[in-house]
């Protein structure tokens, strides 16, 4: 694999561009919007800068990353040399499966078609297609430069051949790839999802308060970040989402997202993107403040 087009220019899409560019690979970064490729373009800059700075990378092996990263509003044009797409757009099913119909008719025919979506099942993506055995899931985490972890999915149909091409690719990224299946939640967001949820209806329910909760899971179970502030992190709105993902998923009650959470959805407070969750990052985020509502 030497082309490679990365679908959405936002979060994820700027760090998936930088880390394949940085290895050595010919990348196209695609979005519907310039002015989001042109703040990629500017975020890609600056991480890389800070890398040199570090020392972790020269200021030859910078400018080589950039000369090998090119943008794109064309689907058609972005992708048709490529040999691997991984699509980074807006978690949206229709926006999804809309894009993998437009992929499937783009790209080459020995191209794989990946995808870094949360909580959207790869086998529903895979139907969009007429090459379900090259759809796979590519499940980087974010900060993408800095995290280790690809979450590689299967889908019903993805075959040995792409999962196994997929593994190597992504030790080739210098990150550790873990095969899991197609379920709702795949087993990252099953996982970490009711233990967000759970905090959140630990705190609804009295039992204590936000520093409380944090603590406790950041000292007693050695986790870098709580997972009330984790869930501002994430997006309190896409926490909300991927448990309504799964409760669909798998029909349990357990998984149904708690009251105050819907209620912090409902009245904009989506966490750090929003300004304030269960923090108030309105002064910066630098240091941690409990938002008003949850002061005691
Ligand atoms: N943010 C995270 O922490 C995180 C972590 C892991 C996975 N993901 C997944 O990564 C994907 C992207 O998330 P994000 O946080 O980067 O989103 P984002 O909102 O920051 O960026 C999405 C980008 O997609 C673009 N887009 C929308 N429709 C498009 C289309 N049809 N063609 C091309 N571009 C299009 C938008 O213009 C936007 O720039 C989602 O599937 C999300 O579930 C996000």
């Amino acid at each position: 694999m030497r082309n490679i087009t990365v679908i959405g220019s936002g979060t994820m899409g700027n760090g998936i561009a930088h880390v394949f560019a940085q290895n050595g690979f010919i990348t196209t970064l695609l979005d519907i919007n310039q002015a989001a490729l042109d703040k990629a373009i500017v975020t890609i800059g600056k991480n890389l800068d800070r890398q040199v700075s570090k020392g972790t990378l020269t200021e030859t092996e910078k400018t080589e990353t950039l000369g090998r990263l090119s943008t794109s509003t064309d689907l058609k044009t972005a992708v048709a040399n490529a040999d691997l797409v991984v699509e980074a757009a807006t978690e949206q099913v229709a926006i999804k499966t809309q894009l993998f119909a437009d992929l499937d008719a783009a790209a080459p025919a020995h191209c794989v078609l990946a995808t870094n979506t949360s909580s959207i099942s790869i086998t529903l993506l895979a139907a969009s297609t007429k090459r379900p055995a090259q759809v796979i899931g590519m499940h980087f985490m974010n900060p993408v430069p800095v995290m280790k972890l690809v979450e590689v999915i299967r889908g019903y149909a993805t075959s040995q051949a792409v999962t196994d091409t997929i593994m190597d690719l992504s030790k080739m990224l210098g990150k550790t790839p873990v095969e899991v299946n197609d379920y709702p939640g795949f087993v990252s967001n099953r996982i970490l999802m009711p233990m967000i949820n759970e905090a959140i209806q630990t705190l609804f329910e009295g039992v204590a308060g936000v520093t409380e909760i944090d603590t406790v899971m950041k000292l007693g179970m050695a986790h870098p970040m709580g997972p009330l502030q984790l869930a501002d992190f994430i997006g309190l709105d896409v926490c909300h989402s991927i448990l309504h993902v799964l409760h669909d998923g798998f029909g349990n009650p357990k998984y149904y997202p708690c009251p105050l959470l819907t209620n912090m959805v409902r009245a904009g407070h989506k966490g750090v993107k929003s300004g304030k969750g269960f923090y108030d990052y309105s002064h910066g985020g630098k240091e941690l403040i409990v938002a008003n509502e949850f002061v005691k």
